[in-house]
């Protein structure tokens, strides 16, 4: 198996499990070199901050995907806790607004070592009807577009976005600024529940920085063979 070592893996590895040791297992097949490791609501919360010390233990970076949104001081506190938890990365949802992103923003900018902070702009799963319905006026990539600006302009460092909105959003963002993408698919793998997919190396091509990936790694027989096929795509 060809091996392409890396200190910056642009893979993020969705740990989407009910239980702890299925995920525990796939860590141990896998590589911290290889990926990071994507830990959303499902598991913290019936984990916490132990599971993901586990995994931080083995040498993985984190992305705490709690998407916070609450007020001003509380998102500013869920950060704090999550940067001193030694997390690589965590998100906030821009609806937020500016004010609650820059508390999060100087939260960690206090910390020691400072995680990556993420907005969340428009969820995939809403359309045209949803956003509506919810009193926001334009169209879902209006509505990316002005929040993601916004996620900039109050310091954050990038946000996630589904990969067809990455072209238009490099045109309107600075070069730095992070676009984290899931709903990416190799041309092998199975699409599963996901509609809208891109394979890995047309969301890289396409400006997207941290490819987050479920299934196509955690549902393979060998997961770090699956790896290294992507890796192997990237790189060619
Ligand atoms: O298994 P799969 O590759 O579809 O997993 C994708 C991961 O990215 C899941 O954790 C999913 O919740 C997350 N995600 C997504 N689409 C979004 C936001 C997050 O698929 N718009």
């Amino acid at each position: 198996m060809d091996k392409i070592e890396t200190n910056n893996p642009k893979i993020i590895v969705a740990l989407d499990f009910a239980d702890e040791s299925p995920a525990l297992e796939l860590i141990e097949r896998l590589d911290p070199k290889r990926c990071r490791l994507k830990v959303g609501k499902e598991m913290f919360t019936r984990y916490g901050p132990n599971f993901v010390e586990k995994l931080t233990k083995k040498g993985y970076d984190i992305f705490l995907d709690l998407k916070f949104h609450d007020i001003p001081n509380t998102v500013a506190g869920g950060c704090r806790s999550a940067a001193e938890l030694g997390v690589w990365m965590v998100n906030v949802h821009a609806l937020g607004g500016r004010k609650m992103m820059e508390a999060a923003r100087e939260a960690l900018d206090k910390s020691a070592v400072r995680p990556l902070l993420i907005g969340v702009t428009i969820l995939t799963s809403m359309g045209q009807e949803d956003i509506e319905q919810v009193g926001l006026s334009g169209s879902p990539a209006d509505n990316v577009r002005r929040l993601a600006l916004l996620a900039e302009d109050a310091g954050l460092d990038g946000v996630v976005c589904s990969p067809k909105e990455v072209a238009m959003l490099r045109q309107t963002i600075s070069h730095e600024f992070k676009l984290i993408t899931p709903g990416i698919r190799p041309a092998w793998a199975e699409k599963g529940d996901q509609t809208r997919i891109t394979t890995p190396a047309d969301a890289v091509a396409l400006g997207s920085d941290y490819l987050v990936i479920g299934r196509p790694v955690t549902a393979a027989a060998d997961p770090l063979e699956a790896l290294c096929r992507i890796e192997k795509e990237l790189a060619g």
